[in-house]
């Protein structure tokens, strides 16, 4: 069998279509190798204490742990050197970074969320690595924070790495969705699914179901539909599940379908994903993939950005349940 690698893949996409500049593949194989570090580092678990909290809050006032600044900086890192980038972002860091004058500067910027869903690292859950790829405006001639606020849409690429029994990597580059496996051995990232598509039926959701008492009426109006099960109006049983990493999720959802919930509500108002970090990636990828993502309203990539860690609510998954979320608050505001 032939066996494809992430560099392979990469080239091929640019012989084929033209969509993988050399400047962009390097800049996606460095945070696939980064990736391949904090994967490495993750799996240490307890061994080295750094699944440990710091004691300190991110900018996003959420509880920092030793792996979540070791993950940030080894992003850093492997890409700041490189040529291909003018600029990064992270959850992780309250201000842009601007590559240093010592180095050559490029035409992209990467924006990434170093350890998703790291307040599971203490049980052994899987966590991982959202990033995405902006072009910088105006060949980078102004650049400032502002150039990062570009609407989803405007991804060149995005992706996602696992860290659970096997690490996975899922890719975009605006033609469709393709997923690599971290042969350990070789230290390769090997294609393992050429096409991922969200099957278009499912009889999953995923939510935070603690947060019922908040969900406006059109999250509650979907959710009881669903719990209804056969003997209610959807007429099937629903599956619930919820790991509370994002990239886990999402990942079973392009897997074997499903929807993805976390919906603004009367204590997370502006919702409580991060659009640049968590959910432009995600919709891409989603939508690459033949899913959909709103939030609630409106598409996600068509949402134009006001602040770097700006909250935003976020459905996603198999298009027909998102548009029925979406129906439903249309409907509601209709009265
Ligand atoms: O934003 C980080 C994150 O851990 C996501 O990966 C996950 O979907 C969500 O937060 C879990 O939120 P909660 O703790 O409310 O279940």
């Amino acid at each position: 069998m032939r066996r494809v690698t992430l560099t392979q893949y990469l080239i091929e996409q640019q012989r084929h279509y033209g969509t993988v500049s050399p400047e962009l593949r390097l800049l996606i194989e460095v945070v696939a190798r980064a990736c391949k570090a904090i994967s490495h580092a993750v799996s240490k678990g307890p061994l080295t204490g750094i699944g440990d909290s710091v004691g300190l809050d991110n900018v996003q006032g959420e509880a920092q742990k030793k792996l979540d600044i070791i993950a940030n900086e080894v992003l850093m890192e492997a890409n700041e050197w490189g040529g291909q980038l003018a600029a990064m972002a992270s959850e992780e860091m309250a201000e842009p970074y601007q590559i240093p004058n010592r180095y050559p500067k490029g035409e992209f910027l990467l924006l990434y969320d170093p350890l998703d869903g790291s307040s599971n690292l203490d049980v052994n859950i899987a966590v991982g690595t959202i990033f995405s790829v902006l072009r910088c405006p105006n060949n980078c001639t102004e650049f400032d924070a502002s150039s990062f606020l570009q609407p989803g849409s405007q991804q060149v690429a995005a992706g996602f790495a696992v860290y659970g029994a096997a690490t996975v990597l899922v890719l975009t580059v605006g033609n469709g969705v393709v997923g690599f496996t971290l042969d350990k051995e070789l230290g390769s990232f090997v294609l393992t699914d050429e096409r991922i598509m969200i099957p278009e039926e499912t009889q999953e959701f995923a939510i935070n179901a603690s947060n019922m008492r908040n969900w406006h009426p059109p999250v509650k109006r979907y959710i009881d539909e669903c719990m209804a099960g056969k003997t209610g109006p959807r007429g099937k049983d629903f599956n619930m599940r919820w790991v509370a990493s994002m990239v886990a999720d999402v990942y079973r959802i392009l897997c074997r379908g499903g929807v993805f919930l976390y919906p603004k509500d009367a204590k997370h108002k502006e919702g409580r994903l991060r659009m640049m970090y968590e959910a432009n990636p995600m919709a891409f990828i989603v939508e690459q993939a033949g899913g959909a993502a709103t939030d609630g309203t409106q598409r996600i990539l068509d949402i134009q950005p006001s602040g770097l860690h700006q909250r935003v609510g976020v459905v996603l998954g198999s298009k027909s349940e998102v548009e029925r979320v979406t129906q439903y608050h249309a409907e509601a505001h209709e009265g």
